[in-house]
């Protein structure tokens, strides 16, 4: 899942910040805070927010932190008393309140206790009718529950219809944690496209927050300070600073990426060749084009290639060529044409030897880079927006399975792009 130019469920965990404040005015003070920091998501609890149920001033709180927090994530969370936040409506009142965000056309997900409402699966229906996405929640604030317990709550999440499935529980040992993290990435492996949030509280429960990358938590919320220098607290026991977060994600994202191959995925014209070019000067690593070796092993060109064996044979051969890649040894930078995510096979060969970066742009931003090309025969008599754009939707979702890591490209350069996958990778 894509969301804000975002991978969530793979890759590097997502930062995110509450916003836990009382009133209106601060609410908002906070938010433009958070606007211009760091972070992939914010999160506001509504259930301390002293009008939280009353649908006028829930709404206008919600298109306010929509327009201020623009390609942020945004998620709203009503937090009842049962599960260790300050709301008090319960049952259809609940229900109610969860709706009422949903519908506002605002928000990216709303938070969803699987244990407060009387029929998930129809009431999380409801909701992504509205167009909003569903993150499943539940929470102990006394302990840890063993770990059928714990697969049983994710699985009915998941059979629910969740886009996104979260426990946090409270550990009393270290056994507690790990069993929380073991059971997660179990899960994960069961059901590798469903995001999971896992989250060992308090102290003890540290590690969960910083290693999610590790054993599959998509997301992880950390505290932050406001422009007066006060901290928030955080919203729940065991928060570690944003700023402290947002560095050791990205140590661990490095570690975790260091001996693994960069695949570069993407439509035509989204900047592979060129971002992967420009990344290997500034670090110094090799540099391998999937279509380049094509054609050097052929001794055709791309076009020549489709006019004599289509694109069946075309892909054939991309799926031969990007294996012999995959076992070439070392660090390889690697940029792949446009329809490598269209055969299964190629993304399994490059998901077993390393990361996946998707580059994106607009169609229009691809017609404005590939229109002079004579090199895309996948768009010879169809160079016009329009096709661009229908081709992209119907590869969308493979580039968005495919993914570990997603860069929007339209309004950055080549430099500042390979910069930026520069400090998260080496
Ligand atoms: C293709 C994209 C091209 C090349 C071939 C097919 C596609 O690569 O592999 O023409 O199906 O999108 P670029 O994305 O590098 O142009």
């Amino acid at each position: 899942m894509i969301i804000r130019g975002r991978k969530i469920g793979d890759g590097m965990p997502l930062l995110c910040v509450s916003v836990s404040d009382v009133t209106s005015r601060a609410i908002r003070k906070r938010i433009m805070y958070l606007a211009d920091r760091e972070l992939d998501a914010v999160e506001w609890r509504a259930d301390n927010f002293n009008l939280g149920r009353e649908q006028e001033a829930t709404e206008k709180i919600l298109s306010m932190g929509r327009h201020f927090l623009r390609d942020k994530i945004f998620i709203y969370t009503y937090r009842t008393v049962n599960e260790g936040g300050n709301g008090i409506a319960t049952g259809q009142d609940y229900e109610r309140i969860v709706l009422m965000a949903a519908s506002s056309n605002s928000c990216d997900f709303v938070d969803c206790e699987i244990n407060g409402i009387s029929e998930p699966g129809s009431f999380i229906r409801q909701i992504k009718n509205y167009g909003c996405r569903v993150i499943a929640s539940c929470h102990d604030f006394d302990g840890t529950p063993d770990s059928d317990e714990i697969m049983a709550v994710l699985t009915r999440m998941k059979d629910a219809g969740a886009d996104i499935c979260k426990v946090a529980y409270t550990p009393k040992n270290s056994n507690d944690v790990h069993r929380l993290m073991e059971t997660v990435q179990r899960f994960k492996v069961l059901n590798p496209g469903v995001p999971v949030i896992g989250i060992s509280m308090g102290e003890l429960g540290v590690e969960s927050r910083i290693c999610g990358e590790f054993f599959g938590s998509c997301l992880t919320f950390a505290a932050v300070e406001d422009s007066d220098k006060r901290s928030s607290g955080g919203s729940a026991p065991g928060q570690v600073n944003y700023t402290q977060m947002g560095e050791a994600l990205q140590a661990i994202h490095r570690a975790a990426c260091c001996g693994k191959k960069l695949y570069f995925i993407g439509f035509m014209g989204t900047g592979k060749t060129s971002v992967t070019k420009k990344l290997c000067r500034f670090t110094g690593c090799d540099w391998v084009d999937v279509d380049r070796n094509i054609e050097v092993s052929t001794g055709k060109n791309i076009t020549d290639i489709f006019d004599e064996v289509g694109e069946e044979g075309f892909r054939k051969l991309e799926t031969g060529e990007l294996q012999k890649i995959a076992d070439m040894p070392g660090r390889l930078v690697v940029s792949c044409g446009g329809g490598v995510v269209t055969r299964e096979e190629n993304v399994r060969i490059m998901r077993e030897s390393g990361e996946i970066i998707l580059l994106t742009a607009t169609p229009e931003t691809v017609f404005s880079r590939v229109s002079g090309s004579l090199s895309r025969p996948i768009l010879n008599g169809h160079m016009n927006i329009d096709y661009i754009r229908e081709l992209m939707s119907l590869r969308e979702e493979a580039y968005e399975r495919a993914a570990t890591a997603v860069v929007r490209t339209d309004d950055m350069g080549v430099e500042q792009i390979a910069r930026h996958i520069k400090k998260l990778y080496f």
